[in-house]
């Protein structure tokens, strides 16, 4: 049984395969319109979410597929008390495959053992995205064309913006890659990815909290918004959720060919007015996300075009 709970799963091989299918399918989308026929996928959302579900749904109607699931835990028996595997083991008696988006760091891992069906994780707490950094990868791939020589600035709140987690996993990967880490000392990125990943592979980074000094450096600039439902105190939240705002004003030091990434949603990190800019790619993201979901599921469920 295949799943995908953790980028690392997928090797540089399988990545490249992903986007070539995803490719295709952007030449050629009737192709694929129906070689998912009678195939269900279940989306399990116990956490807000507007793309990561919309998308999933999209490429299984876009593949021929039907779609079924929750997007709020207290509609489902999670508010009488089931077990993150009782509804996952449920569930597979219903679908093919699965996306699950939990607040509870491992709870898809969990589902995964008792689902019988692929289970794809949608993004588990402040822990990881893996689909969101499949999206990354693609728009990376379509701006750059190679995933190598490449210094990513990630700013913003690092320490539980999953999405970056995920991205710099996969990201460590490539050759002659360095990170440049933005952000308050208390939304650092946490000890075990600097420990596990980068250290471990002995990709560059520093640690920084100014954008204005750093920003001239990049080849991509990935914001993310401060994870609100994630911290213990509001307080806290407030006094670091405009920690860093990219304005057309920032952005003049920046180099003429920056991406500028995000996983949307966006509160208040990126001003509207850098929206047309032709360096923001963030919208982008959002269609490549649809593509490699799609690409994603046809792997697991091994349908073959
Ligand atoms: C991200 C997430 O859910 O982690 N959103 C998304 O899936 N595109 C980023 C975020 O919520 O800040």
């Amino acid at each position: 049984m295949r799943h995908l709970i953790d980028i690392q799963q997928l090797s540089q091989e399988d990545i490249q395969q992903l986007i070539e299918t995803a490719m295709d399918i952007i030449e050629d989308p009737v192709k694929y319109s129906e070689v998912c026929r009678h195939k269900k996928l279940a989306t399990l959302f116990f956490e807000p979410s507007t793309r990561t579900r919309l998308s999933f749904e999209a490429a299984m109607y876009e593949l021929g597929g039907d779609v079924l699931g929750f997007s709020e835990s207290n509609s489902s028996s999670a508010a009488k008390g089931e077990s993150v595997s009782d509804t996952a083991r449920t569930v597979g008696c219903y679908a093919d495959i699965i996306a699950m988006r939990h607040p509870k760091e491992g709870a898809p891992l969990v589902a995964s053992r008792t689902a019988g069906v692929p289970v794809i994780n949608a993004g588990d707490g402040g822990h990881n995205h893996p689909t969101q950094t499949l999206a990354d990868l693609l728009t990376i791939y379509r701006e750059k064309g190679s995933f190598n020589n490449l210094t990513i600035g990630c700013c913003g709140d690092l320490k539980f913006g999953r999405t970056v987690h995920s991205l710099i996993s996969a990201m460590s990967r490539y050759d002659n890659v360095k990170f440049v880490l933005i952000s308050p000392e208390e939304l650092k990125v946490p000890k075990y990815i600097k420990t596990d990943v980068l250290e471990a592979k002995g990709i560059p980074y520093i640690e920084s909290v100014s954008l204005e000094e750093n920003i001239g450096k990049l080849d991509i600039l990935y914001m993310t918004r401060v994870q609100r439902e994630r911290f213990f105190n509001e307080a806290d939240y407030l006094r670091l959720k405009d920690s860093y705002v990219l304005t057309p004003e920032k952005l003049k030091a920046a180099r003429e060919d920056l991406s500028v990434m995000h996983p949307l949603p966006r509160v208040n990190e990126i001003s509207v007015a850098v929206d047309d800019d032709p360096r923001a790619c963030y919208f982008k993201q959002v269609l490549n996300g649809k593509y490699m979901r799609m690409a994603l599921i046809l792997k697991l469920l091994e349908v073959t075009v």
